[in-house]
């Protein structure tokens, strides 16, 4: 009788071991996953960063969405960081990525000097979970606590990567479906959205808006018309937040509330739809803006992280090892 009861204890125990050692490889640690393993890898990636943004603002804003073009396509695994070769294609000419993603030197800068204090240890999906929090720290935001421990993919996906990004054209319930096909709620994607307080955006991206829409301020439609011809001019950039396009602010709300949101996907989180409270919100309280975007933020950083002994950590980011 005590012996069988020793035998369940130490059943149990074991089924315990075994589902906390399975809980833990798909768990992200957190920020101090490389206090002992690179200790300087935080501050190094950070620096790199300040002198990035410094010599172009809108450098942070390119960097915040290669996390985001990384984690909707298939989990945060570094795979946008993939070149195109002969034999593999990788998603940088997916057409949300294709002459558009930007901040891949500065990504190569972080990971050559990480790699010299620390060879193999630091993962190109943790850097840029922790470059996408800095940039937003550097343009005047707040930041979080970063989760890390990602491992690097070994495979990218253009068909994934053509479908799993939210297109600019998409109306608030293809936007609210898009990121509930991730998990995330309507609120969580009206928070996320707000990093378009930051950064530019080209011409072919509004045109229909300043052209076939009403919903936009008239002023507003007819400044940006100046360099964003009906026809010509597609690459032309205009920012995504008039008012204040290097301050991580909330000024992208108060810009919607206004109809002088740049893109159509933009302009839908404040077009009379469910959403409308909440963009008004963020405009009167900036704190609640940056709260919610921290909770998101860490919560898109979470999607499908490789981690345990699945993938690589990649010597170069641009390539598997
Ligand atoms: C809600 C759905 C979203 C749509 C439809 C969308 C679409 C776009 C488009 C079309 C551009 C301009 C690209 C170009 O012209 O080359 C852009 C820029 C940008 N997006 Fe989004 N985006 C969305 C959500 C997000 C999220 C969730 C983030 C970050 C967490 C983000 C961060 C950015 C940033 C920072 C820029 C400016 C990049 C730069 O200046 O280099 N976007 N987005
Ligand atoms: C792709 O080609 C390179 C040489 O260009 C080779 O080293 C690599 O093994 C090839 N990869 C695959 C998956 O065939
Ligand atoms: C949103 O777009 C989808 C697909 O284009 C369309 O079927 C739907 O009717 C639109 N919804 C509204 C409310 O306009
Ligand atoms: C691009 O914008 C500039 C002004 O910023 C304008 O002078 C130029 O004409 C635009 N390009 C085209 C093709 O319209």
């Amino acid at each position: 009788m005590a012996s069988w009861t020793a035998l369940k204890i130490c059943f149990l125990l074991f089924v315990c071991v075994i589902m906390s050692g399975s809980a833990s490889t798909q768990q992200l640690s957190g920020q101090d996953y490389y206090a002992r393993r690179c200790p300087k890898a935080l501050e190094t990636i950070t620096a790199v960063v300040k002198s990035a943004v410094a010599s172009e603002a809108r450098m942070g804003a390119s960097l915040l969405r290669l996390h985001f073009h990384d984690c909707f396509v298939n989990g945060c695994d570094a795979s946008v960081l993939l070149d195109d070769t002969a034999n593999f294609t990788g998603e940088k000419t997916a057409f949300p990525n294709a002459n558009s993603l930007r901040g891949f030197d500065v990504i190569d800068t972080i990971k050559s000097k990480v790699e010299k204090l620390c060879p193999g240890i630091v993962s190109c999906a943790d850097i840029l979970a922790v470059v996408a929090r800095d940039s937003v720290v550097e343009l005047g935001g707040w930041g979080w606590q970063v989760q890390l421990g990602r491992r690097d993919s070994t495979t990218a996906s253009l068909s994934a990567a053509n479908t799993n990004l939210p297109a600019p054209t998409l109306n608030l319930s293809g936007l609210i479906t898009s990121f509930s096909n991730k998990g995330f709620t309507a609120q969580e994607m009206v928070a996320l959205s707000g990093s378009h307080t930051i950064g530019q955006a080209r011409c072919v991206t509004f045109r229909a808006r300043l052209y076939n829409e009403n919903d936009i301020s008239s002023s507003f439609a007819t400044s940006l018309k100046v360099s964003c011809p009906s026809s010509g001019g597609n690459n032309n950039l205009s920012s995504l937040d008039v008012t204040s396009p290097t301050s991580f602010d909330n000024a992208y709300f108060s810009n919607l509330v206004n109809q002088k949101g740049l893109l159509h996907s933009d302009q839908q989180l404040f077009s009379g739809g469910s959403t409308n409270a909440q963009v008004t919100a963020y405009s009167k309280n900036v704190g609640w803006f940056r709260n919610d975007f921290a909770k998101a933020m860490v919560k898109m950083g979470g999607l499908s992280p490789l981690t345990g002994s699945s993938g690589q950590i990649r010597t170069n980011c641009r390539r598997i090892n």
